[in-house]
């Protein structure tokens, strides 16, 4: 810098016609301008910046707000809890039967969830709904529509089994309710796909059958989360020939999703 400045100086002295020049401050020195910049021909003087003489800019900090998407709260603590509870469960007398209770599976951050019904002697040994027959079929439902299982949540109404897989009571509902509204309040899926009239009638408060209340999309809670009904996967493996309803309720449900995704 102090080099330029003394070389534009020198230019402009000689421009100037000034060869030998005094210090301002009184300073004894009298300098001259060096032999080797003296012009041979008059070049145009350029104004000096400012900022080639002032004190260089300091950089300036500027704070990018980098965007998150807000944390889900306590996701573990909650999971962890909501485990820990259904292991402990004793509010009903399916408790005295079971051989585990039967939480749910698959990605907790899921858009899709599946509700099941209730743990069947396969899921009870296991200890993880859906793994005999009827969860063989719904995996083959899932694959219909681009999911693979370990993509979505599955769960069930209840945690525990009813002995000799018989229909859930209605205390045992209302016991078990609670940490099935727990896990969605966690999973926050985009959409509920509700197997089997015992799921449907309980997530939707209604008395309707499966037959009323598939074809139609239904919303959930107060997030009103879309809702397919469609039948269980053990009732298909009776009535084969209900997969087509099936099959049609399932793309319905994916047609709501890839809308959602626009
Ligand atoms: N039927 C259900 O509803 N849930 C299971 O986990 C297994 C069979």
């Amino acid at each position: 810098m102090y080099k330029m400045l003394d070389h534009r100086r020198s230019l402009l002295l000689k421009t100037m016609g000034i060869a030998q020049w005094q210090r301002r401050d009184g300073g004894s020195i009298t300098e001259s301008v060096p032999e080797e910049i003296i012009p041979t021909e008059i070049i145009p003087l350029e104004v000096i910046p400012v900022e080639a003489i002032s004190e260089p800019p300091q950089p300036v900090k500027v704070e990018v707000p980098v965007q998150r998407e807000a944390p889900r709260p306590h996701v573990e603590d909650s999971w962890q809890c909501i485990d820990y509870e259904v292991k402990q469960c004793t509010a009903c007398d399916l408790h005295q039967t079971r051989t585990n209770t039967v939480l749910g599976v698959g990605n907790r951050q899921a858009d899709w969830m599946i509700v099941g019904e209730a743990p069947g002697r396969d899921e009870d040994q296991q200890g993880e709904p859906f793994v005999g027959a009827a969860g063989l079929l719904l995996n083959q439902m899932l694959r219909a529509i681009g999911l693979k299982r370990e993509q979505v949540y599955i769960a069930n109404v209840l945690k525990c089994r009813p002995p000799n897989n018989r229909d859930p009571r209605p205390e045992e509902v209302t016991q078990c309710l609670g940490f099935l509204q727990r896990q969605l309040d966690q999973v926050q899926p985009k959409m509920i796909l509700s197997v089997g009239r015992h799921s449907a009638q309980n997530l939707l408060k209604t008395e309707e059958s499966v037959g009323r209340l598939r074809g139609a999309v239904h919303q959930f809670g107060d997030k009103k989360i879309p809702l397919i009904v469609t039948y269980h996967p053990s009732y298909l493996l009776r009535k084969p020939l209900e997969k087509r309803k099936a099959w049609a309720d399932l793309q319905l449900a994916r047609e709501i999703m890839n809308k959602a995704r626009v």
